[in-house]
């Protein structure tokens, strides 16, 4: 029997999942406060929903299977298609824009890389009928928000962007077609994890000409949004990016946006901006990237529905967190440890328990019977603030012991005045 979880996949003990539950909890709030509601889908799919003729990545790493009635299924290796699949089905009751958000669970069967694990929760949030660029303003600012009650502000993380009608000028440049873009720049992506000769093999059995390639790669060298503009000289391209850095320079999160050209993303679904975010080093694999995405929706047989958003992994995060020793230290969150200690007074402890749940309280009873010195260990590695000691004398008067854990004093209080409240009184 295997014991192990399966490869590239987690178990979440207790201690884990403390952490899990504070990272969640700072995705919804930031998520509601800026009115992005919650949704949800199945983790499996039809597989042809991932099936993309550019030959993303994302499609060879599908865990897919066949059901017992011969349905091509697959886990979501991410969640826009999902999202993308529920719009279209009820497009015509929603009232546009939407702002959504979700937090879902994907599988992807990748080569297992720091930061990179064939599971992984994936914070997304996206905005769906809004064209132009206060969308992603409003998106930008939203994980802007995230990291700052993560305690990480613009020393720690800069959003990397660029956009893909950019890249498709560059292409234009060096005389790449566009029926070839899509496929160029899937592979233009792997750039940083192939070697430049793999990368020029690609490029040519895309049909590109070997004279484009260092052409290509030169322009994608080129560190400035004004210098590029000049080289390219064609302004278009570059007006959505300079509306937004205005957008995000007035609404005072200039800072942590920077330009940068070799940003592409893997998904071939991609129009306009795109983003990742990381370390100003980039030393991280990507904390999390996204971008606008006006096509997806027609490529489902639906209208045309203009969208952007994000995908935020649970790994990468966490990764940086710890690096820069920011990583929040949970305790298990215990009120109170009812202690009883003889086995006749079980019947009495779990009656006080209940009553103090009642109040509010999280309580917790000790049975072990064991030596008030070990239990009271027991209780302050919980986190426990208050115990409640049933002893036998005590008792016999209607009386219990309250021990403040913290200050190491205790006190008796009667077993009715802690029943009817004392302990949040306090
Ligand atoms: P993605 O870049 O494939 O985009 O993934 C987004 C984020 O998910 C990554 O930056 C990373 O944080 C996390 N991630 C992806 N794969 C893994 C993995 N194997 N292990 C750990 N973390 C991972 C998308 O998925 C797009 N659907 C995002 C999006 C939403 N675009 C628009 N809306």
């Amino acid at each position: 029997m295997e014991l192990q979880a399966v490869k590239g996949t987690r178990d979440f003990y207790p201690e884990q999942m403390r952490v899990r539950n504070w990272l969640f909890s700072i995705w919804r709030e930031v998520s509601e406060c800026s009115g992005f509601e919650e949704y949800d889908a199945c983790v499996l799919e039809h597989e042809d929903l991932y099936v993309r003729k550019a030959g993303d990545e994302i499609t060879q790493q599908l865990y897919n299977f066949q059901d017992k009635s011969g349905r091509k299924l697959s886990l979501r290796p991410e969640m826009t298609p999902s999202l993308a699949r529920m719009i279209l089905q009820h497009h015509r009751a929603l009232i546009f824009p939407v702002k959504w958000f979700s937090i879902p669970q994907c599988f992807r069967y990748e080569r297992m890389t720091k930061g990179r694990r064939r599971e992984h929760f994936q914070w997304n949030a996206d905005i769906i009928g809004q064209p132009g660029e206060i969308a992603e303003a409003e998106i930008l600012m939203l994980l802007i928000n995230a990291m700052q009650k993560m305690g990480l502000n613009a020393d720690d993380i800069t959003i990397f962007i660029n956009d893909r009608r950019i890249l498709n000028a560059v292409l234009e440049q060096v005389g790449i077609p566009e029926p070839h873009h899509a496929e160029v720049l899937v592979i233009l992506d792997k750039r940083d994890k192939i070697s430049p000769e793999a990368l020029a093999e690609l490029l040519r059995e895309q049909g590109i000409a070997a004279a484009a390639i260092p052409q290509l790669l030169e322009l994608l060298e080129c560190p400035d949004l004004k210098a590029l503009k000049s080289r390219l000289g064609n302004p278009e391209p570059f007006a959505g990016l300079e509306t937004l850095f205005g957008l995000l320079e007035a609404s005072g999160h200039g800072d942590f946006l920077k330009f940068d050209v070799s940003i592409v993303r893997g998904l071939s679904y991609y129009t306009g901006p795109v983003f990742e975010m990381n370390s100003p080093d980039k030393s991280q694999r990507a904390i999390c990237g996204g971008g606008r995405y006006d096509s997806l929706l027609s490529t489902y047989g639906g209208e045309t529905i203009p969208a952007v958003g994000f995908g935020f992994g649970d790994v990468v995060v966490l990764d940086v967190l710890e690096a820069k020793g920011k990583q929040p230290q949970l305790d298990q969150r215990l009120d109170v440890m009812v202690i009883p200690f003889e086995t006749d007074q079980a019947g009495t402890a779990l009656q006080v328990a209940s009553s103090l749940r009642k109040s509010g309280l999280r309580v917790d009873c000790n049975f072990s019977m064991r030596k008030m010195k070990k239990v009271l260990q027991q209780a302050d590695d919980a986190g426990v603030k208050q115990a409640v000691l049933l002893f036998p004398q005590e008792l016999e008067q209607g009386q219990v012991v309250v021990r403040n854990m913290a200050e190491r004093s205790q006190q008796n209080v009667a077993l009715a005045d802690l029943q009817s409240g004392w302990l949040t009184s306090q």
